[in-house]
């Protein structure tokens, strides 16, 4: 039984790929900076398929330290899920300094540490294996309602996407992304307001918010052993919001 270590996988989207992983066959690792949210799927799925773990994706110690309670725990994984982020909307000419730099910390930032030091234990054990990173329109588009900041750290998590891919495809490690539009999920209405959910709706050219579990799906199937040709891909589900 393979491994997969979901990052801020405790709710909302995350923990919807967890719960898709475990019915795909995996046993997975929930790593989030509120391990007590995700003692729901544990109890849902059992102690033998769902483990969960405190980290903070930003912090270079914490993310070698769930590495290595996750090893111990069910061995190294084959599949890392970068799906932690903070989400925030706010105009550009009122962002200040730490909340720029706190949102490119923990979305980008984390990204690159979580993958970097996963894939360098991968080689150490000349394993292959698969990282999904979850984008967002905003970092291709500018976005609709997020801040300058949370738009910057998901453009530069697809840039992230094409380099690792690179260097990592003669190891046998695949590394996409997929890039949602607006999710039917509570972050959203939390993010963008409540208020503003019904335009952001009627937008949509689909008139309806991307189902969270079609972007589950997809990391499933992206991290399928049989699809090592498909790597360095951001993959669009945006209710037809950009077409490019
Ligand atoms: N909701 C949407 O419409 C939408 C659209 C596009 C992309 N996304 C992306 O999907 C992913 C999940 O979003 P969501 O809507 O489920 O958001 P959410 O806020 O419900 O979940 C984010 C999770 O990340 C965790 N987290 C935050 N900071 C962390 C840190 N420093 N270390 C570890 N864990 C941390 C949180 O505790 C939470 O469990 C994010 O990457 C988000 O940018 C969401």
């Amino acid at each position: 039984m393979r491994t997969a270590l979901v990052t801020g996988g405790a709710q909302g989207l995350g923990a919807i790929i967890v719960s898709s992983l475990v019915q795909a066959g995996y046993r997975v690792a929930i790593a989030d900076i509120n391990p007590d949210v995700a003692q729901h799927l544990v109890k849902e799925h059992g102690e033998e398929k769902v483990a969960v773990f405190g980290l903070d994706v930003s912090n270079e110690n914490s993310v070698e330290q769930v590495l290595d309670q996750v090893e111990e725990r069910f061995g190294l994984p084959w599949l890392l899920v970068n799906n932690a982020a903070v989400m925030k909307a706010q105009p550009v000419l009122e962002i200040d300094m730490p909340t720029f730099e706190r949102i490119i910390s923990v979305n980008l930032c984390g990204t690159f540490l979580c993958s970097q030091r996963f894939a360098r234990r991968l080689v150490a054990a000349k394993q292959s294996g698969r990282i999904v990173n979850i984008g967002s329109l905003a970092g291709q588009n500018g976005g609709s309602a997020t801040g300058a900041h949370y738009a910057a750290s998901k453009g530069g998590i697809h840039t992230l996407t094409k380099v690792f891919a690179r260097d990592l495809a003669p190891l046998g490690i695949t590394v996409n992304a997929i890039a949602p539009g607006p999710l039917d999920l509570p972050s959203v209405a939390a993010t963008i307001g409540a208020d503003r959910l019904p335009a952001l709706k009627a937008a949509l050219p689909t008139g309806k918010l991307g189902r969270p579990i079609t972007v589950a799906r997809m990391v499933v199937e992206m991290a399928r052993e049989d699809a090592d040709g498909l790597t360095g891909s951001t993959i669009d589900i945006n209710s037809g919001l950009y077409l490019r």
